[in-house]
């Protein structure tokens, strides 16, 4: 039997493979317990997700809990939030009692709930029939009356929420928020990887959302603790890394949560019994010649501007001015004018993000190819 790979890249498995955020944990667990919403922000890949998924495995366990957890991201308009939002919460009764899919089955029939199965995953969905701007208000009205009448405490998790500001529906936050303000057994956690967009919603004083919500801004895990969980796992299969391995893998991803996953299961996948660095030099070179291909099609995407600024974002790691003079003369580049337009153009494709007042590189693997190319 083969061992299972104990550094998971692409979902959050069991609290054995999640390595920390034991202060983040009780935090949510806190606002949960205590009935108050709750807003995780961080940069991409950093872990939201995996830990939405983790405070939910622990509160599992505890019967007064109903949680449902569902991602936007790709929703285009307020009924798909409806569909996801009755599929979520009908695919947590499914191994319940059948009254009580039935009820909210029933309770939606006006509105033709159809099942259906996504094409890519195979899993089921639901899809209420909805042709009216009425009929999506009264379908709503329905979904906050059911919950609200449930004797269970309500916890529901919206990954990538900042995806309703592009809904092409008028007042959208002023409907959801109206819906879930009258719901007083339901606590939210929102998620979100947009700093700007996700603050926004609940900080403007003008909107429907405002402070309505207190934030969790998620940061690195810390390279002591994850550098223990790695060896950790590494010692439970019978194999050592030592720690100048770690501090090259730390070095190489910057400690960014997915990229330090990824790196291990390759490390892990290889097979060594005794690792050391320059095995890891091996893994970052395989990783960077696989995506050559992909991360080449960016000469053609960007313009010339854009990749040479790219580029030179990725040369220094972070930037807190790039168009300031000392950076533009170092980096053969135009003029602030160009830097300006080609940096709002990087982080619009969010390729670039702003965070901590620095620019840096979503894409820490396409950070590093940058860096070799000429
Ligand atoms: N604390 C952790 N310990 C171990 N693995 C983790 C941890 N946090 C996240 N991961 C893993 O890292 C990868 C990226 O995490 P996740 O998808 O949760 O990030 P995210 O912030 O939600 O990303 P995105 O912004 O793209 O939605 C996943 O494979 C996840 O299982
Ligand atoms: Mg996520």
């Amino acid at each position: 039997m083969t061992t299972k790979n104990p550094f998971p890249t692409v979902e959050y498995i069991s609290p054995e493979y999640f390595c920390d955020r034991a202060e983040e944990q009780k935090k949510i667990n806190e606002a949960i317990t205590n009935q108050r919403n709750m807003t995780l922000v961080s940069r991409r890949r950093l872990g939201k997700t995996a830990l939405i998924k983790h405070c939910f495995q622990l509160l599992n366990e505890k019967e007064p809990y109903s949680l449902h957890y569902f991602d936007i991201y790709a929703t285009q308009n307020l009924n798909d939030f409806i569909n996801l939002l009755s599929t979520s919460l009908v695919g947590y009764f499914e191994s319940k009692p059948e009254r009580t899919v039935n009820k909210l089955i029933q309770l939606l029939g006006k509105f033709r709930p159809r099942l259906s199965f996504d094409e890519l995953s195979g899993m089921p969905f639901i899809e209420l029939t909805l042709q009216s701007e009425a009929d999506t208000h009264q379908s709503l009205e329905a979904i906050f009356e059911y919950l609200s009448q449930q004797k269970k405490h309500i916890v529901i998790a919206i990954d990538e929420f900042q995806q309703i500001i592009n809904y092409p529906e008028k007042n959208v936050e002023a409907i959801l928020r109206t819906h879930l303000q009258n719901c007083p057994n339901l606590t939210m956690i929102f998620s979100g990887s947009n700093k700007r967009m996700i603050t926004s919603i609940f900080s403007d004083y003008a909107r429907p959302f405002y402070q309505s919500s207190s934030f969790l801004f998620l940061q690195k895990i810390d390279n002591k603790i994850y550098a223990d969980f790695i060896k950790h796992h590494f010692q439970k299969a019978g194999r050592h890394i030592t720690n100048k391995s770690i501090d090259y893998i730390f070095e190489w991803t910057l400690g960014h949560t997915y990229y330090v996953q990824e790196f291990c299961n390759r490390l892990f996948a290889s097979g060594n019994t005794n690792i050391e660095p320059h095995q890891c030099k091996h893994i970052a070179e395989q990783i960077i010649k696989e995506r050559d291909p992909l991360y080449a099609m960016f000469r053609n995407i960007l313009t010339k501007s854009q990749f040479k600024l790219l580029q030179a974002i990725a040369h220094e790691l972070a930037v807190k001015q790039p168009n300031a003079s000392a950076f533009i003369k170092s980096h053969k580049l135009v003029a602030p004018s160009t830097v300006n337009r080609a940096l709002t153009a990087l982080v619009e494709k969010d390729l670039i993000d702003y965070d901590n007042d620095e620019y840096s590189l979503n894409d820490i693997f396409l950070m590093r190819w940058l860096q070799r190319q000429p």
